[in-house]
C-alpha cells in the first residue's frame, strides 16, 4: 500500500512589500537581494493574522465536509506558535469542525519539524490505512526592522492531507536524517524576532545537504540521475541554489541543466512569498508542481528539509498520474494577483502591530479578507473569528 500527499493547499496574508523598495530604504543595492539572495517581493503579516488562522486558512480551502469527519490527526508545525501551552491544532480543529475523535499537536525544531509531520503523518496512516491526518506547516518569520534576516522574512501555511492511495505523491520509506546541537538560530522565549548568526546558519544548512545526501546516495544506492528534481528548504530561494550548485557537477551538463530549470520552477512563489520556515520546503514543493510542465507520473522528487539548531532530512516522493488534481490550480497566481503592495513605513507600522502579549485588545477586522483572523485578546485568551 502507497502512503502520502493526497492534498495541498497554501495561504498567505493580503499584503506585501517589494524588495527593490526595501532595498532603497536599507541602502543596499537591490541585486543584492534580487539576485544575492534571490528574493523579490516578502509577504507581510497584518495582525489579525497569526499562525493559526494562516493554518485555518490554508487548510479550509482544501477540506471536504467527509474529510471534517474522518481526519484521525491534526499535526501543526511552528516555530512561532501562539502559547507556550496550548497547541495551534486544538484551535484550528475547532475552526475547521474537525471531528472531536481527532488527535491534535503542535511539532517545533526550527524550520523542519513540518517534515517531522509529515512522516509521522506517513507512519500513522500506514499503520491505520483508512485513516486521513492533517498536517499544516505555518510561520511568521521574524528577524526584525533593519537587521541582515529582514530580506528573509515571510509568512504563510501549508496543509497537507495524507492518506492512503495518495493523488499526489508517495512518501517514500528511504528517508535519512542527522541532527547535531549547533547555535545558528533560535528565539529565546522573550523576544518575538529570531536571534540568527546568518553566514555561520546558511554555512551549516550546507554542510548538513552534502552530508545527509551522501548518507542517502550510500544507504539507498541512488544518486542524482534518480531524481527528476530536487526540492530544498527555502529561507531565501539563493539558499536552495547554493545546496544545488555543490551537488550538480556529479551529472552530465544536459542533466544539470534539466535540475536547474525545475529548481527554477521549484522556487518562484517562494521569491515572491519569502520565508514560510516550517512551509518553506513544502510551498517549494507546490511551486515545482504547478509551474514544471516537465514533471510526469512516476518521476521521483527529492526533498531536502532543513531546520536550525540544527537537524536535516533528506527522503523521495513518487509523482502520482492525477497530481495536479490534488492541487487548488488557481489559488496561488490568484493569492499573489490579489495582494496589496505596502510602502516600506506601512510595512514598519504593521511589523509593530503583531499582538504577542495576553493584554485585552480589539483588533479592526474589517479589512481582512480572510475567513479566519484574530479578533483580538480578551481574558487573556485570543479571539479566533470567522468571517464568512
Ligand atoms: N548584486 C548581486 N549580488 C550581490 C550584490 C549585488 N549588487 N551585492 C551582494 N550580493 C550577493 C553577495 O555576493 C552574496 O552572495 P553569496 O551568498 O552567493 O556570496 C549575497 O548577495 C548576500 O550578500 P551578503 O553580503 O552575504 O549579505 P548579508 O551580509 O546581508 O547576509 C544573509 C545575508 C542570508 C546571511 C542574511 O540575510 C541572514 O542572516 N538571513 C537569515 C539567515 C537564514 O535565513 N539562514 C538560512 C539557514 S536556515
Amino acid at each position: 500500500m502507497e502512503v502520502g500527499i493526497d492534498k495541498m493547499s497554501f495561504f498567505s496574508t493580503q499584503y506585501y512589500i517589494d524588495m527593490v523598495d526595501l532595498a532603497h530604504a536599507r541602502g543596499e543595492a537591490p541585486d543584492k537581494y534580487l539576485i544575492g539572495i534571490g528574493q523579490t517581493q516578502q509577504a507581510v503579516a497584518p495582525a489579525t493574522q497569526d499562525v493559526v488562522t494562516m493554518g485555518a486558512n490554508a487548510a479550509d480551502q482544501m477540506l471536504t465536509q467527509a474529510d471534517r469527519a474522518e481526519i484521525e490527526e491534526v499535526i501543526f508545525a511552528t516555530e512561532s506558535g501562539v502559547d507556550q501551552s496550548k497547541s495551534a491544532a486544538v484551535y484550528v480543529q475547532k475552526l475547521l469542525g474537525i471531528n472531536r475523535y481527532a488527535r491534535t499537536i503542535e511539532l517545533k525544531q526550527a524550520c523542519y519539524s513540518g517534515t517531522y509531520g509529515l512522516m509521522q503523518a506517513r507512519d500513522y496512516v500506514t499503520l491505520h490505512p483508512k485513516a486521513k491526518v492533517l498536517v499544516i506547516a505555518s510561520d511568521i518569520a521574524r528577524y526584525g526592522i533593519n537587521t541582515g534576516g529582514e530580506v528573509t522574512q515571510g509568512a504563510g501555511a501549508v496543509a497537507m492531507l495524507v492518506t492512503a492511495n495518495p493523488t499526489i505523491a508517495t512518501l517514500n520509506q528511504d528517508n535519512v536524517f542527522m541532527s547535531d546541537e549547533i547555535m545558528d538560530f533560535w528565539r529565546p522565549n522573550d523576544s518575538s524576532t529570531a536571534v540568527v548568526d546568518g553566514k555561520f546558519s546558511a554555512n551549516i544548512y550546507r554542510d548538513f545537504f552534502k552530508e545527509v545526501w551522501e548518507r542517502y546516495q550510500s544507504q539507498t544506492g541512488r544518486d542524482l540521475n534518480s531524481f527528476k528534481a530536487l526540492v530544498f528548504h527555502l529561507p531565501f530561494t539563493k539558499m536552495g541554489l547554493k545546496a544545488l550548485r555543490d551537488v550538480l557537477p556529479e551529472v552530465a551538463e544536459q542533466k544539470q541543466h534539466a535540475l536547474m530549470d525545475s529548481f527554477e520552477a521549484s522556487r518562484r512563489y517562494n521569491k515572491q512569498i519569502g520565508n514560510l520556515y516550517t512551509g518553506s520546503a513544502y510551498l517549494s514543493l507546490m511551486s515545482l508542481l504547478l509551474n514544471d510542465d516537465t514533471l510526469a507520473a512516476g518521476d521521483e522528487l527529492g526533498l531536502f528539509s532543513y531546520g536550525s539548531g540544527a537537524e536535516g532530512e533528506m527522503y523521495s516522493l513518487t509523482l502520482q498520474p492525477e497530481y495536479n488534481q490534488g492541487l487548488i490550480k488557481e489559488q496561488l497566481p490568484n493569492l499573489l494577483a490579489q495582494r496589496t503592495q505596502l510602502s516600506i513605513a506601512e510595512y514598519e507600522k504593521m511589523f509593530d502591530s503583531v499582538v504577542l502579549g495576553s493584554a485585552d485588545r480589539e483588533l479592526d477586522i474589517t479589512h481582512d479578507h480572510a475567513k479566519f483572523v484574530l479578533g483580538g485578546v480578551k481574558d487573556q485568551k485570543r479571539q479566533y473569528v470567522e468571517q464568512f
